[in-house]
């Protein structure tokens, strides 16, 4: 089937990750693995406005787009409408984007991370207007958004917006069936809609690369030789429609193993499906909270917190041990909108609503000893 992006190769370097030298990215690494990739045939990179402050899209400049010739690869970057505080300063991030890569043009241009709630800071600034006069002036020749949010948000918004060419979203195998992240329906409403999709977060941010012992013994046992990532990208590259798959590539070494099997892909096997089937069996019976994401129990909560948020994140630390991980989510969780679970006055409205009976209060209590 033909679609927008066909062609591209199915791994993309995503340039959120890059390799650092204390607190600086670290340019001759970057530029050794943008040297690698070229030559091995990909070509697709990402990065956005916000990541390391700006410094991701100037090293663009210098480990890319000084060094090659424009149309030997294509570029994405994002506008983060929800940090600006009027119409012209979210405009001119686009502007600013240009001027830091010396791009010329963007291959892709994303409205980044949408949500129910950041959502209304691109309406209100008329950001996917704008999107379509940059594509117009051939300033951007693809524009879509990347999402972070439930399905049914995702289908409003792409029957909102027809012209959406593309969007970008969160899938790996194991938050496919997930009722917080929502991989598999979020992936079923883009195909609904006819729309491509570029993949990003393919190895959990890390954690599929070691998913913790039971899990690795079942991928060990399949193939003693393949990675822990490459199940994981190669899981999201076996997906139809797919343009690419963002990798995080954070050394050299990581980008060596992840052109070695996405050089000449594969999709996966039967065998290989049901080996990845089993490691998702396996993750579900790791001992976890089961809050299924259902936000019955926020609307009441007189301090607004988010409830569901933190869970993800103690999730994250009993499912596969990333205390780290566990830490930066509960961080995320109030600087994207809820206020501090150490602010619970224990009212008890939410497990009263809280379909799945939870001991909220005792959860949330342990969430803020361990990963506040
Ligand atoms: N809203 C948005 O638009 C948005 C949000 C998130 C991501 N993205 C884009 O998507 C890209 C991918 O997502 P991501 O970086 O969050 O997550 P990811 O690709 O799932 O994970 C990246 C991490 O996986 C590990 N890894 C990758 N390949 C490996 C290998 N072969 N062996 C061992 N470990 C390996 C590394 O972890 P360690 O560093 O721990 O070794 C790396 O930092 C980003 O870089 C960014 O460009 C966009
Ligand atoms: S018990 Fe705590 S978390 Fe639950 S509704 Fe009351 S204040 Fe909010
Ligand atoms: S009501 Fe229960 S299951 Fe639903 S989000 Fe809240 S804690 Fe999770």
């Amino acid at each position: 089937m033909e679609y927008l992006g066909k062609d591209i190769p199915k791994l993309g370097f995503g340039l959120m990750r890059l390799p650092l030298i204390g607190e600086e990215i670290d340019i001759e690494q970057t530029k050794q693995m943008v040297d690698l990739f070229l030559a091995k045939g990909f070509t697709y990179f990402d990065t956005a406005y916000g990541y390391f402050n700006g410094k991701s899209e100037e090293a663009v400049k210098t480990v890319l787009v000084d060094r090659y010739p424009r149309e030997s690869f294509q570029l994405a970057t994002k506008l983060p409408a929800w940090i600006a505080s009027s119409e012209e300063e979210a405009k001119k991030m686009f502007e600013t984007s240009l001027r830091r890569t010396g791009a010329g043009y963007f291959d892709f241009y994303l409205m980044h991370n949408i949500s129910e709630k950041r959502k209304e800071a691109f309406d209100k600034y008329k950001i996917w207007d704008y999107l379509r006069e940059l594509k117009e002036k051939g300033l951007v020749r693809h524009i879509g958004f990347s999402y972070h949010d439930k399905a049914a948000l995702l289908d409003k918004i792409l029957t909102e917006l027809p012209d959406v060419e593309f969007v970008q979203l969160q899938i790996n195998y194991a938050d496919w069936e997930s009722d917080s992240v929502e991989s598999r329906k979020c992936y079923e409403v883009a195909l609904k809609h006819n729309k491509p999709i570029i993949i990003m977060e393919p190895v959990k941010g890390g954690v599929l690369a070691n998913p913790g012992p039971k899990i690795n013994q079942i991928f060990k046992e399949a193939n003693p030789e393949a990675s822990l990532a490459s199940w994981a990208i190669r899981f999201a590259a076996s997906l139809d429609n797919v343009i690419t798959v963002l990798s995080g590539m954070s050394n050299l070494e990581q980008m060596k193993d992840n052109i070695s099997y996405m050089e000449h892909f594969q999709p996966l096997n039967d065998y290989e499906r049901e080996v990845i089937r089993r490691a998702q069996e396996a993750l579900k019976e790791i001992p976890s909270i089961p809050c299924t994401s259902c936000q019955y129990c926020v609307k009441d909560c007189p301090q607004q917190i988010n409830i569901p948020f933190f869970f993800v994140a103690m999730n994250r630390n009993l499912i596969f041990g990333d205390l780290k991980g566990a830490k930066f989510e509960y961080k995320m969780a109030m600087k994207f909108g809820s206020e501090d679970p150490a602010k619970c006055i224990a009212c008890g409205n939410c497990e009263r609503v809280c379909p799945q009976q939870l001991k909220i209060i005792d959860h949330l209590k342990d969430a803020v000893q361990l990963l506040s």
